[in-house]
């Protein structure tokens, strides 16, 4: 979703400003705009990409655009259709006042109405430019008030989410952030500070920054910040060491982020073993979870809240908690549990899964199981995010950070912790030694069964230009790899627009049986395991319609190849472990074929990496 930049200190804003929207593209949006203050604020803003913004911004250079502070913005549409005077800043009526905004103000339009009555004209459909009027308007109405307590008044007014940044004219050695659910993070730097909507811009120039929490405001100037609650309680800023290399955000030689996070995948399943899974020992271990171990393992009932590919993950969880530990699990989607009534007791725990840790709904649905006082566990990729700050206790993904908008390492490291904690929880229990022990050299062999899986690559992408005129697919999986249907269908049609649906294999015959026919791809997970033939029984359903079928089989199964059109192939390994191997031929078809078709794929259409609106 949208993205936030900020600068003030001694050097040209213009460069970081840019080169930090570029960094966030990632996040998704459909506009994109800087102000730069240097006695007077200068705007360029407009529809499109940063790249087209960058050529904006330098044939209007010799008006000026140059100033030590300024913000940025690439602005993902929610109130008004994506055009230039909907991109953001927003300006005051006099032009004294900048403002970028991330989220939603909820009440905007009974703000609109009340500034319009004192005569405030809007050039825009947001929400957003409500709040650069209502600053203008306490400012000037109310006796004595800087800036900041201009700002501050009017965000006591606003009801809704927002990361907000404000400059003006009248205090121009001055940057103001706020934010409230939408995430904002300050580089501190000597004599300058950065301000992003997540640290990938700040990399380059400094490691220690704050993260803001949630009701907080900081005013930065180039000698200093201050720190404080928007209701103006002092607070104290804490200062971390940023965990990320410039190369983690750069593609490293590969044509897009998304092939390139597909590839790192073999690398990711070590690092999130790394210390974890003590082969030695014959144990694992999970230290952000320690102190509540005993309570999950105890637990009546495990509750798993995410959304999207997360929820997937959630959903392989719920067979791998199930079947080592033996705790019954729900999961659910957190947008349906967080207004359904859910009924939460004594004896339950929360597990939500999120990338990035700032998901809207699944944030809501965390905050209402500690509402009811239930336990909150987070299974989170990117370190002190929102979910990752809220939860009691968690694990990290440690995939590193994903920018291709598809989620693909995440989701495999989000299964990788599942499995590691449904088999912590089972061992000594459901799990006896041997199982247990058997259950971790499968984990152990994973990195290398994933790299011949990678490797393979060329495969897919031969079978992949046999398809890129498919309208429809269908996904059809079984047991663990039912959720990975899901996932392979999702993924196919967020990246190559193509209408894909994933189904438990035995369900075909009860409804989309009817929509086989030779112009249906059908892909089948269909290894080595308990429900061989039974899946091999579908395939031959498809098969007698006419539908194409892609198989995702087990090396060695060479039989296989006469029942289908094409094979791919995984190696041999556990049902459990199967989703990590059998799920990345789906990412790579969904893959070649979107780039073949000459989508986008890390900058998909209408989506965005952080969905922080409801
Ligand atoms: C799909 C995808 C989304 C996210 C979903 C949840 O490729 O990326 O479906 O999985 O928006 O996001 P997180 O995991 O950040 O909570």
């Amino acid at each position: 979703m949208c993205g936030i930049v900020g600068y003030i200190g001694y050097r040209e804003a213009v460069p970081f400003l840019l080169q930090g929207l570029k960094r966030l593209e990632y996040r998704g949006y459909d506009s994109a705009g800087i102000a730069v203050l240097n006695g007077t604020l200068s705007v360029v803003k407009q529809k499109g990409d940063v790249a087209k913004l960058g050529e904006a911004v330098a044939a209007s250079h010799a008006d000026g655009i140059s100033g030590m502070v300024g913000i940025g913005h690439t602005r993902w549409a929610t109130h008004g259709d994506p055009s230039d005077r909907n991109a953001h800043p927003h300006l005051s009526m006099d032009g004294s006042i900048a403002l970028i905004h991330n989220g939603i103000i909820e009440n905007h339009a009974a703000l609109r109405t009340e500034l319009q009555q004192h005569g405030y004209l809007f050039q825009s459909d947001t929400d957003s430019e409500v709040l650069v009027h209502l600053i203008d308007h306490l400012w000037k109405q109310i006796p004595f008030i800087d800036f900041e307590s201009a700002v501050r008044q009017a965000l006591s007014l606003v009801e809704g989410a927002y990361g907000i940044g404000v400059l003006s004219s009248r205090e121009p050695d001055r940057l103001i952030v706020a934010r409230h659910g939408s995430p904002l993070v300050i580089g501190i730097g000597e004599g300058e500070y950065f301000v992003a909507s997540d640290a990938a811009p700040l990399v380059e120039y400094t490691r220690r920054v704050v993260y803001l929490a949630d009701g907080e405001m900081a005013v930065l100037s180039a000698d200093g910040f201050s720190l404080k609650t928007i209701g103006n309680v002092v607070q104290e800023a804490v200062v971390t060491e940023l965990d990320l290399e410039l190369d983690e955000i750069e593609k490293g030689g590969f044509e897009h982020f998304m092939l390139k996070e597909i590839f790192e995948q073999p690398r990711v399943m070590q690092d999130v073993m790394r210390g974890r899974v003590l082969l030695e020992e014959g144990a694992i271990q999970l230290g952000g979870i320690m102190d509540m171990l005993d309570e999950l393992r105890m637990a009546r009932r495990i509750i798993i809240c995410a959304c999207g590919t997360s929820w997937h993950a959630g959903l392989i969880g719920e067979y791998l908690i199930e079947e080592f530990a033996r705790i019954p699990v729900e999961v659910d989607y957190a947008s349906e549990f967080r207004y359904r009534s859910p009924i939460l007791g004594e004896g339950e725990v929360m597990l939500v899964i999120s990338q990035s840790g700032e998901t809207a709904d699944t944030l809501a649905a965390l905050r209402l199981a500690k509402e009811n006082g239930v336990k909150v566990v987070g299974i989170c990729n990117v370190v002190g995010s929102t979910i990752a700050r809220e939860t009691d206790c968690g694990i990290y993904t440690h995939a590193g950070p994903e920018i291709g908008v598809a989620s693909t390492k995440a989701f495999t490291a989000q299964v990788m912790v599942l499995a590691m904690l449904a088999l912590a929880l089972g061992k000594d229990r459901a799990l006896g030694p041997d199982a247990f022990l058997a259950a971790l050299g499968e984990l152990a062999s994973l990195p290398e069964k994933m790299q011949r899986t990678v490797e393979e690559s060329e495969v897919v992408r031969g079978i992949s230009g046999e398809y890129t005129w498919a309208e429809h697919f269908l996904y059809l999986g079984r047991g663990y790899n039912f959720p990975v249907a899901l996932e392979g269908a999702l993924k196919l049609k967020e990246i190559s627009y193509i209408h894909a649906e994933g189904y438990p294999a035995a369900e075909m015959k009860h409804g989309p049986i009817a929509l086989i026919d030779e112009e249906m791809p059908v892909v089948v997970m269909v290894p080595k395991d308990a429900s061989y033939w039974k899946v091999r029984s579908n395939i031959e359903e498809v098969r007698a319609r006419k539908g194409k079928v892609i198989a995702i089989a087990t090396e060695g199964d060479e039989e296989i190849a006469g029942a289908v059109d094409h094979v791919l192939y995984v190696p041999e390994a556990a049902a459990f472990v199967m989703p990590l191997l059998t799920v990345v031929p789906l990412q790579l078809l969904s893959y070649y074929v979107a780039t073949m078709r000459g989508c986008n794929v890390d900058r998909p259409r209408n989506l965005a990496k952080a969905v922080t609106v409801e």
